[in-house]
């Protein structure tokens, strides 16, 4: 199997769509209308979930009518998140049929089918034009894809130049090898992590420069443990998605941070012409 192949089967099951309906109905959605704000426990796929997508945007500084790509876009909670708050049309690519699928079902369901559109798509060979986006955006993503050069150099391709890149992965740490299940990879076979100084020197090889980085680790740790003492209330959230064993993964992606395993990292980079 190839990496990509690999990747697409850990996230997304043929079930998923009808999971995620069974489970929004059980919550009391009905059928009907839900508010793109009720869907953040199950549809923003990271750390620190609606709060980490909310900064990583102020940071990006979005103008209505930019055209954005969010690469990886999951169940496109970023996706509906930016085009409902600033104006912006977004398309999201991702590995994942069923992912693709239900993240379109989810923005029907918010009113922002207009506004967002998703694709089923490989990162490493993106199927739009040279300069077709102002900007583009990836949340714990890269930490899949092995051939970080190619992701960045196809990021750099589509975007205008100017245009800026918004990134909030996990690196990897001085503190020794991850442990597993983590949510992106029940194996090593498809975890790639960079270095932080790794991934700037890649980014910079693609032409990017940078306009800011920050280790947002520590705020990952106080969620966690804030997550530990108060857990959210019930509803669907990302264990209806990736199945029961997701809150071990999570919880081996917080010893990761504390033991210095992995960190995380947000950046904001411009492409240049
Ligand atoms: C942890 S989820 C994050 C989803 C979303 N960015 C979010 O933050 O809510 C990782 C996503 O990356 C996608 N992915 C991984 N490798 C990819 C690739 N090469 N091309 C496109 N999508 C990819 C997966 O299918 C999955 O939906």
């Amino acid at each position: 199997m190839t990496d990509a192949s690999e990747v697409a089967e850990h996230y997304g099951t043929s079930s998923l769509l009808a999971r995620v309906e069974a489970a929004l109905a059980e919550a009391g959605h009905g059928q009907g209308p839900i508010p793109w704000s009720d869907l953040a426990a199950l549809d923003q796929f990271h750390v620190r979930g609606l709060a980490a997508t909310r900064e990583l945007a102020e940071a990006l500084e979005i103008a209505p009518g930019d055209r954005l790509l969010d690469v990886g876009s999951g169940l496109g909670g970023p996706a509906r998140y930016l085009a409902a708050t600033f104006g912006c049309k977004v398309t999201g690519v991702d590995l994942s049929a069923p992912f693709v699928e239900t993240a379109a079902y989810l923005s029907r369901r918010a009113g922002l089918s207009s506004a967002t559109d998703f694709q089923c798509a490989d990162a490493l060979d993106l199927p739009f034009p040279d300069h077709s986006f102002d900007l583009a955006w990836t949340q714990h993503v890269a930490m899949n894809i092995a051939d970080r050069p190619r992701l960045y150099a196809e990021i750099q391709r589509v975007l205008r130049p100017g245009g800026r890149l918004a990134i909030y992965d996990v690196v990897a740490g001085p503190g020794g090898d991850l442990i597993f299940p983590v949510p992106w990879a029940d194996t090593p076979d498809i975890s790639f992590l960079l270095s932080g100084e790794a991934m700037r020197q890649v980014l910079a090889g693609a032409r990017f420069v940078e306009l800011s980085w920050r280790d947002a680790t520590q705020d990952a740790l106080a969620w966690f443990a804030q997550q530990r003492a108060a857990p959210s209330p019930g509803g669907p959230g990302l264990p209806v998605v990736m199945g029961p064993d997701f809150p071990q993964a999570a919880a081996n992606l917080a010893r990761n941070l504390a033991e210095g395993r992995a960190r995380l990292v947000q950046t904001i980079q411009e492409a240049a012409p």
